[in-house]
């Protein structure tokens, strides 16, 4: 396994709509992808991790999901995630690997379908509310090129701009 580059704000990748991936086509390179996405996540002590922000035009984002149990965690691979329904609005105050030290609130939606391939290819359809649905609209819009700074109003968006200015010195 290997830690990989996270790409910060200002990567055009970060911008940009992904690829969706051909499962047979990559079927080889992905388990190694898979791990190397979980353990760059858990070493920066995130919660999910969206292909873009390792430098992959790729549509493939981990989830790493804090359980009851100190230590332990629930891992999601969503490949070429779609969101199918989304219901209510939820104010959440979000954080990304993508943007260190800055956190946003943001307006999400409190419970999604979302649909998606699994490590193993297969189609799965899962319904989230809380915590784990916040993460997977983040971690889904990574994959439209959209970050969690693009839901604010204009003058909250200049605000985060300007904090990021700071920030980014010590990036
Ligand atoms: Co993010």
């Amino acid at each position: 396994m290997a830690i990989l580059k996270i790409y910060k704000y200002g990567a055009d990748i970060l911008g940009k709509k992904t690829k969706k991936i051909n499962f047979n086509l990559l079927e080889k390179k992905l388990p190694k992808i898979i791990d190397d996405m979980t353990q760059t996540c858990l070493v920066m002590d995130g919660v999910g991790l969206a292909g873009p922000q390792v430098g992959l035009d790729l549509s493939i984002a981990i989830l790493t999901i804090p359980q009851k149990q100190e230590g332990k965690y629930k891992r999601y691979v969503l490949i070429n995630p779609e969101i199918t329904h989304k219901k209510g609005s939820i104010l959440s105050q979000e954080g990304c690997l993508s943007f260190p030290g800055l956190v946003v609130e943001v307006e999400r939606a409190t419970e999604v379908k979302v649909q998606y391939l699994n490590e193993k290819g297969l189609p799965v359809e899962l319904n989230a509310k809380g915590f784990l649905a916040i993460v997977l609209q983040h971690e889904i819009d990574h994959l439209q090129g959209i970050t969690f700074i693009d839901h604010l109003s204009s003058d909250k968006k200049q605000k985060a701009l300007d904090e990021i200015k700071q920030l980014s010195k010590q990036w």
